[in-house]
């Protein structure tokens, strides 16, 4: 990039963030006029990077933060379709997960089940979780898919995926299953069943009403999307985050990556729930996917896309104000296990 008032490196390892800090003047305002007026450089960094963390500017609460990531992408959108609880922080600014803080976030991209996943992501740290946990890791998924074993990536290619969410109904009482997801007017933001149904088609998800006002969607997608600006080919989809071996395949790697007692307490946890849902009719789980046909995808193939995730997997540690700017094309995003205060907002377009 030209000569600017800031220092801009790309980080190591390779496939980490390029990052943006002040060579002394830290100014907000100044950082965004700039952004504005190097905007083409701005968005070929992120192309090529995947992601610009964004270090040691006074961001100081959502307000600050939906400012800059303006800067970086003006188009700003609210509509959630996800699966994680988040509450509204602004109109266009959330808390990340409201999700129990032992649970694991694995690696994806957001949205990408539906036709029309948001390009860019933001993540601001607005009180930083203790060192050594809650991190936001971030995994370029250009990589991931070069480095998929041929014949894993030919029976997904071939196999395609079906997914099934299954959300409860308004007044439905807690399960108590901790893979329940949240109720459905909470996801649609309304209880208008035309409503839903509209934004279903919008998404290419189907919908079907179960009993007791519950709602199951069905939705198939493609493994894999190509860069809309560079055509790279990237592994862009929901199997290891949908899967019912999820949890169980995150926690034994996050057990191994950050050894503690507790990490094998909620790893055998894991396994005794994997164990009840599996029994269950996978229609009936909170979550699962299947090849398009229904039939189900070997363990062993999953395992192999969840090592080579966290093979090229990039562990920053938050620092209180650091934004970062994702672009949710090429690169993933997850959270690991924290304890004590963490809060962080997201945004995204
Ligand atoms: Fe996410």
């Amino acid at each position: 990039m030209a000569e600017t008032p800031y220092r801009i490196q790309p980080r190591q390892p390779e496939g980490a963030p390029l990052i943006i800090e002040p060579a002394g003047d830290d100014d907000l305002g100044r950082l965004c006029d700039w952004l504005r007026e190097n905007s083409g450089q701005v968005q070929d960094g992120l192309t090529l990077h995947g992601a610009i963390l964004f270090r040691g500017f006074p961001v100081e609460g959502p307000g600050d933060f939906e400012r800059l990531a303006r800067c970086v992408d003006e188009e700003l959108k609210n509509e959630y379709l996800g699966t994680s609880p988040r509450d509204a922080l602004t109109d266009y600014v959330f808390n990340a997960s409201e999700l129990p803080d032992y649970f694991p976030i694995p690696q994806h991209c957001e949205m990408s089940f539906c036709a029309n996943p948001p390009r860019r992501l933001f993540f601001c740290a607005l009180e930083a979780p203790a060192e050594g946990s809650g991190e936001t890791p971030l995994c370029d998924f250009r990589r991931v898919w070069q480095d998929l074993d041929p014949g894993v990536k030919k029976r997904f290619e071939e196999g395609g995926l079906r997914h099934v969410r299954n959300y409860a109904g308004p007044g439905q009482p807690d399960s108590g299953d901790p893979t329940q997801l949240k109720p459905w007017p909470e996801l649609f933001q309304t209880h208008d069943r035309a409503v839903v149904e509209e934004t279903c088609r919008r998404e290419g998800f189907e919908p079907i009403w179960v009993e007791g006002d519950a709602l199951r969607l069905v939705s198939t997608q493609p493994v894999s999307r190509d860069h809309p600006r560079t055509g790279e080919t990237a592994w862009h989809n929901h199997v290891t985050t949908f899967h019912v071996g999820t949890a169980v395949g995150e926690y034994e790697r996050i057990a191994r990556f950050r050894p503690s007692e507790r990490h094998q307490g909620v790893l055998g946890m894991a396994r005794t729930l994997q164990e009840r849902l599996r029994a269950t009719p996978p229609e009936e789980r909170g979550m699962h996917s299947t090849y398009l046909d229904g039939s189900e995808i070997p363990d062993e193939d999953l395992d192999h896309v969840r090592d080579v995730v966290w093979r090229h997997l990039i562990v920053e540690p938050w620092r209180q104000g650091d934004v970062v700017a994702i672009d949710n094309h090429s690169m993933s995003h997850g959270r690991l296990p924290y304890e004590g205060p963490r809060r962080i907002a997201v945004c995204w377009a």
